[in-house]
């Protein structure tokens, strides 16, 4: 581990101790530790397979399960699902390598992804952690590949709103896509939670669509994750 990534966890710590108490902190490191044994474990052919020097922001990056693993097991604790009073069913879509859902099932939740068909190194990790994985490209004014219903869906560092692109979604796809989403696929007091990319304008929305979450009413947390800010509807 680099000093920075150690920087980086002793701060994640820091902060949870600050917020729950250092018996949770401690909770925290004890199940990243077991839960990052385990995947190290059975990721590990993939890995051999797939790794490569150097990644930057490929997606074999994810091979770095002890990094993206702090970061998926903050953002359970963030959003309680670490304790939380009742078992949910939990969409992640854009799930990537699961992490996130992985931790989210460790704790009692079912737990579903969706992501492309097409990258190789997510199809072995996805099958190898015995996930359900919905694979489709997500486009705009279509409905999700799935008419389950869920209590939480979860989308972090959002690609499928055609991130970097000049047609990245506005208020017209977004609103689209969130009345599907509630028609079809949400159960009743069901949260939606989103994180967003930045953008090339420097800012993960522009100001009219952050306008429109809004007005939706949305809350937006403190930046959970790499200043990513989070939209939270209800
Ligand atoms: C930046 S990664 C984030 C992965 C994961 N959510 C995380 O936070 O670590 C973006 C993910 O979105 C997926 N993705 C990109 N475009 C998509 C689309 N049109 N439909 C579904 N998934 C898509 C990618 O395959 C990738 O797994």
């Amino acid at each position: 581990m680099n000093q920075s990534t150690a920087r980086r966890y002793a701060s994640g710590i820091r902060e949870l101790a600050r917020k729950r108490g250092v018996a949770e902190a401690f909770r925290f490191w004890s199940d990243y530790r077991k839960l990052k044994r385990e995947l190290e474990r059975k990721l590990a052919p993939i890995a051999a397979r797939h790794r490569v020097d150097s990644p930057g922001v490929a997606y074999q990056k994810y091979l770095e399960v002890d990094y993206w693993l702090f970061e998926n097991l903050r953002r359970v604790f963030a959003l309680g699902l670490d304790r939380h009073p009742r078992k949910l069913k939990i969409l992640d879509i854009g799930c990537g390598a699961a992490y996130f859902l992985y931790a989210c099932r460790y704790y009692g939740h079912e737990v579903e992804g969706l992501d492309v068909p097409d990258n190789e190194m997510y199809n072995e990790i996805v099958a190898a952690l015995g996930i359900k994985r919905y694979s489709k490209y997500i486009t705009k004014f279509e409905d999700l590949p799935t008419a389950e219903r869920y209590d939480l869906v979860t989308a972090f560092m959002i690609c499928f709103n055609c991130h970097n692109t000049p047609e990245v979604w506005n208020i017209e796809e977004w609103e689209s896509f969130l009345l599907s989403l509630h028609d079809r696929n949400l159960n009743a007091d069901a949260e939606v939670v989103l994180s967003f990319n930045i953008e090339k304008s420097g800012d993960p929305i522009n100001p009219e669509l952050l306008s429109y979450f809004l007005s939706r009413n949305a809350t937006v947390d403190v930046p959970m994750i790499h200043m990513r800010i989070d939209y939270r509807f209800k």
